[in-house]
């Protein structure tokens, strides 16, 4: 463990309002400093540095912490990290605590593992790999390796290199999940070993697996091939994201060595800081089915309000840029690169094949949902030109965004509550509940009492329905044959935050209460923010 002084100590040294205001840009406001949050959008300043108590906090969104927790959160790395990078500008050392040296020993085992799986790669990974079009030179250059069947590898050197805890490693005890698959090495932007993806060799499900997360893999902060593609994103001046390893790989053998791959989750805040380190510009390149659409969109969200160009490159269906390299050859690549999309014209597009816009409901819902996206591109002239451009292409009118009137209002009674909705698509799809962050406590004590019910490891169907056969019978009923689709995940989605925002209001309104009049006029102007926010989600 890392001594409690030395973790005071860096935090003594360090500038609390020096570090954050690298960051955003710092308004004093009496003992306070000020700024616009770095964690979520917002357009009136809620975000507090307190340099007395060394602090920081936001009204809006909650984040909140001291300096280690602020270089975590906003630079996507662990605690040891960030202590690691504040203690270098302090000058005080840590280098011989056993945290640090743990990290060189995960550092060797997966080092010697993937060493391991290299030698073990056999003729049937090999040909697998040369039918997927690999030279044997390039099975060498992207280090593939193979997990033997029954394989107890990772064991093994865990033991001799005296590491009694697999789960910091990302594994956990029993045979080695690898075992039979493809190793496919996930490195660090340094180039070290910190992780595995493993293919299946052929059809089979899961067709991937990774190692699990630990404190030096963050699956949030990982891209897959950033090591090598750092240099060419910045000089290339654009990145590619995308979201297989297969898709990753396939730009590079054609010479596009500045692509990056998500490792099968969505492109968060943190993935996009590091990426605008380098540059300003995003080339996305995800499937065109319907989860890829999501994932793009939910990436232009997060990129767009950092400021950065987007365009998108728009695949047939079911095709990817692995697909694209086999049947095209790099040539094909390159085009499809070339013939991208911006962000202002992609969106109306994909948005519009959700709808029946022959049908004025629909098309109501359509305009609703591009509201938001108004708001977003609005900030730059030429794009939002390009937006409504592209919107009155596909309706055949102008719209104007700025008039409420176009905007469908929903009917509110026998509309289901985030509550029916949530617990439907638990029991019908849980998989696809379980890629909802959902925080309980937001919920109605019925629904809180389902969800705690169903976390239990002793929980079974039968128990379920005997304890809570009215509740679930009653949500059944009223959500009967309600399909889910995407517009379902997205009003749960809308919803979460609704609740969300409700509750930092009810936590301002109580802090109000014993507030100073300094204080007063600041919650109160953040109080309006948060309103506002709500509203715009559609209230
Ligand atoms: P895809 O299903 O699009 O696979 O998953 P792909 O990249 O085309 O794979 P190949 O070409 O058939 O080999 C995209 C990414 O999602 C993650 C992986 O990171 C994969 O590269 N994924 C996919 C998983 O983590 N688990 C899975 O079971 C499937
Ligand atoms: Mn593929």
């Amino acid at each position: 463990m890392l001594s409690k002084k030395i973790i005071e100590e860096v935090k003594s040294k360090v500038d609390i309002v020096d570090v954050i205001s690298r960051y955003v840009s710092l308004q004093k406001v009496g003992n306070n400093y000020r700024a616009l949050c770095p964690f979520h959008t917002e357009t009136t300043p809620s975000f507090y540095v307190n340099p007395s108590f060394k602090t920081y906090h936001c009204f809006g969104c909650g984040a909140s912490g001291d300096v280690i927790k602020f270089i975590q959160e906003i630079e996507g790395v662990s605690f040891i990290e960030a202590l690691r990078r504040l203690a270098k500008e302090a000058n005080v050392k840590i280098e011989l605590d056993e945290t640090s040296s743990f990290h060189s020993l995960y550092l060797k085992f997966y080092n010697e593992l993937h060493e391991e799986y290299k030698r073990n790669l056999n003729d049937f990974a090999i040909s697998y790999l040369k039918n997927r079009g690999f030279e044997e030179d390039e099975i060498k250059k992207y280090e593939f390796g193979f997990a033997p069947i029954d394989s107890d590898i990772p064991y093994k050197i865990a033991k001799k290199l005296n590491i009694n805890s697999l789960r910091k490693l990302g594994f956990l005890h029993g045979k080695d999940p690898f075992s039979g698959r493809l190793i496919i090495p996930i490195k660090d932007e340094y180039g070290r070993v910190i992780a595995f993806g493993g293919r299946i060799l052929g059809e089979g499900q899961p067709k991937y697996i990774n190692s699990y997360e630990t404190e030096f893999f963050k699956k949030s902060s990982t891209m897959f091939l950033f090591n090598i593609a750092k240099d060419k994103i910045k000089n290339a001046d654009f990145a590619i994201v995308c979201e297989g390893y297969f898709d990753a790989i396939s730009f590079h053998r054609a010479g596009l060595t500045n692509a990056v791959a998500t490792l099968g989750t969505a492109f968060t805040k943190f993935h996009a800081r590091k990426i605008r380190k380098l540059t300003q510009n995003i080339v996305l390149s995800f499937d065109m089915d319907s989860a890829g659409v999501k994932a793009t969109l939910l990436s232009l969200k997060i990129l767009l309000t950092m400021d950065f160009n987007v365009m998108i490159v728009v695949f047939e269906d079911g095709k990817d840029p692995d697909e694209i390299l086999k049947t095209k050859g790099k040539t094909g690549l390159f085009n499809i690169v070339q013939s991208a999309i911006p962000a202002e014209v992609f969106v109306p597009k994909a948005l519009s094949k959700k709808y029946d816009l022959k049908n004025s409901n629909a098309a109501n819902m359509y305009l609703n949902e591009l509201k938001s996206w108004s708001e977003i591109f609005k900030s730059a002239p030429q794009r939002y030109e390009n937006f409504k451009n592209k919107v009155k292409e596909i309706l055949g009118y102008d719209v104007d965004f700025e008039k409420p009137s176009y905007f469908f209002s929903k009917k509110a009674t026998m509309l289901p509550t985030l509550e029916d909705m949530l617990v439907y698509l638990y029991l019908n799809f849980p998989e696809q509940f379980e890629k909802l962050d959902v925080d309980a406590s937001l919920l109605n004590f019925e629904a809180q009492k389902f969800f705690n019910f169903v976390k239990d490891e002793n929980f079974s169907f039968d128990k379920l329905s005997k304890e809570m056969e009215g509740y679930i019978e009653s949500v059944l009923k009223k959500m009967e044959n309600t399909e889910i689709d995407e517009t379902y995940m997205e009003t749960i989605e809308r919803k979460l935050l609704e609740r969300k925002l409700e509750k930092r209001i009810k936590e301002i309104d109580k802090y109000l209460e014993k507030a100073s009049d300094e204080e007063k006029k600041v919650l109160l102007q953040t109080r309006i923010e948060l309103v506002r926010e709500l509203k715009k989600l559609g209230r």
